[in-house]
């Protein structure tokens, strides 16, 4: 399989993207209005899924193409959209992901190579010495066409089972080949590409659970053999049955401290209005908090096109509206305003000072932590900010550095000490310890205002 006849060569898409880069950068330093050019203020992608046959709606793409910097094909690069019979491979709605992104300038991350499910049948009925080739030449197929187009691939998704055991999922390839065809998967894809870094993906790992357990023993397993593997994909798909861990940052830390990269991969949270704003946050400050999260990618655009389009869990709504966890999302990337309607208070050119304020926990132990609140100023220039924070009913500020704290109940409002004054677009910050009592769970940092 050779590489498909591209109309842009690897070297002019290399450059491509670092040129888009140095614009999010720059744009960034402007004015961080949009999910892709905060997150690169924050050295982070910020993606999305994508569906092929949406892309001729005006108001998908043009969402699409302000706010994302990364998109993975939603199913265009599964096996059944991809090689439906043996050695035959389509690219033709993947393909035309690929392009969009590139002509715009966004990475794309490759999903999925080897993965149990939308599998073509003809897979399943191989026996064991066949399969492995087959999957050998599946993996080369996909990352021959798209040599140097990917950022990251998922090249085995969810080979673990749900439930207390930390056992293996049933599959052709688990049940013929046994636990090594990961293994071989990887070293695959590592021949095939070894300019893409190489993911395991699952989901209900985002916490420390025994599945997460069983994915963390096979990454130390694989970095201390030498088995090339780069990253691990956290789909992060949460409702009410499965909230946001509160041990998510701690769960994305220790992969990280095994060496490998951390990656948001199909995030959604079922909800609505500011708890599922706040539920959004906390998840975004989780990947800021680890400085191997590289990255974050919603699964789709606009609520109406979600797998879980009942529990409306994206950032957009049905009309392509910012949803309050769209705002949420910005101001934790520490980014602000909204390009579409300048003028509205708050925003650039209506001569009105404000402020975001973004929370991270920077420092944890068993009975407590240190919070960081970061004040940025708006368009204008900031003379006074105040900022509340709600903290979990149990836990209780011991101490409170470059802010003057009142209380009410369980509710801070901070004013500055000696840092009020700000430049257009300048920070300043102030620091808590906090003991947790009981409570791991992150305070909720409301509106900033300023004067
Ligand atoms: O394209 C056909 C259409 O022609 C047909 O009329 C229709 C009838 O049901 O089906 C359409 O295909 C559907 C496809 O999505 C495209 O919309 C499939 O039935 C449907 O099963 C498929 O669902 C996808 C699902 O993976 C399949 O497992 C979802 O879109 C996709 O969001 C979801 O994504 C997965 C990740 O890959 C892995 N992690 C979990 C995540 C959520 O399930």
């Amino acid at each position: 399989m050779s590489m498909r006849l591209r109309r842009l060569s690897r070297a002019a898409t290399a450059g491509l993207v670092a040129a888009a880069a140095l614009t999010a950068a720059a744009h960034s330093a402007e004015a961080a209005d949009t999910l892709g050019s905060a997150a690169a203020g924050q050295g982070r992608y910020f993606g999305t899924a994508v569906a092929a046959s949406h892309l001729g709606e005006a108001d998908y793409t043009a969402t699409l193409d302000r706010e994302f910097s990364s998109v993975t094909p939603e199913n265009e690069m599964k096996w059944d959209a991809t090689e439906p019979s043996r050695g035959t491979f389509t690219f033709t709605s993947a393909d035309r992901i690929v392009d969009h992104a590139q002509s715009q300038g966004m990475d794309v991350r490759g999903h999925t190579l080897v993965w149990h499910s939308q599998l073509p049948s003809w897979v399943g009925s191989l026996g064991a010495s066949d399969l492995r080739t087959a999957m050998k030449d599946h993996i080369n197929g996909l990352m021959g066409h798209y040599k140097g187009e990917i950022h990251s691939w998922d090249v085995v998704n969810e080979a673990f089972q749900d439930g207390g055991s930390g056992a293996r999922r049933g599959s052709p390839f688990q049940d013929k080949l046994g636990d090594g065809f990961i293994e071989e998967a990887f070293r695959t894809a590592r021949a095939a590409d070894p300019a893409a870094k190489l993911c395991y993906n699952d989901y209900n790992t985002d916490g420390v659970n025994a599945k997460s357990n069983a994915v963390y023993d096979m990454v130390k397993d694989f970095k201390s053999r030498g088995v090339p593997i780069d990253c691990v994909g956290f789909q992060s798909h949460f409702n009410s049955n499965s909230p946001v861990p509160s041990d998510y940052r701690q769960n994305l830390q220790r992969f990280a401290d095994l060496g490998v990269d951390v990656q948001i991969t199909e995030l959604d949270i079922e909800g609505s209005g500011s708890a599922q704003a706040a539920d959004y946050t906390k998840v975004v400050e989780a990947c800021l908090a680890v400085d191997r999260c590289t990255g974050m990618t919603v699964w789709g655009v606009t609520d109406k096109y979600s797998w879980r389009s009942g529990g409306t869990p994206l950032l957009f709504d049905g009309t392509y509206q910012e949803k309050p966890a769209y705002d949420a999302v910005l101001s934790a990337l520490g980014g602000s305003g909204d390009p579409g309607d300048p003028g509205e208070p708050g925003e650039p050119g209506d001569g009105t000072a404000s402020c975001t304020a973004t929370y991270t926990r920077t420092a944890d132990w068993n009975s407590g932590y240190n919070g960081q609140v970061t004040i940025t100023a708006g368009d204008e220039p900031v003379s006074a900010w105040t900022v509340t924070v709600t903290l979990p009913a149990q836990q209780s500020v011991s101490s409170l550095w470059n802010g003057t704290p009142t209380w009410s109940g369980n509710v801070m409002t901070v004013k500055p000490s000696w840092n009020g004054t700000l430049a257009a677009g300048a920070s300043t910050s102030f620091g808590f310890t906090a003991a947790k009592n009981g409570s791991d769970a992150a305070p909720a940092v409301g509106t900033c205002t300023a004067s």
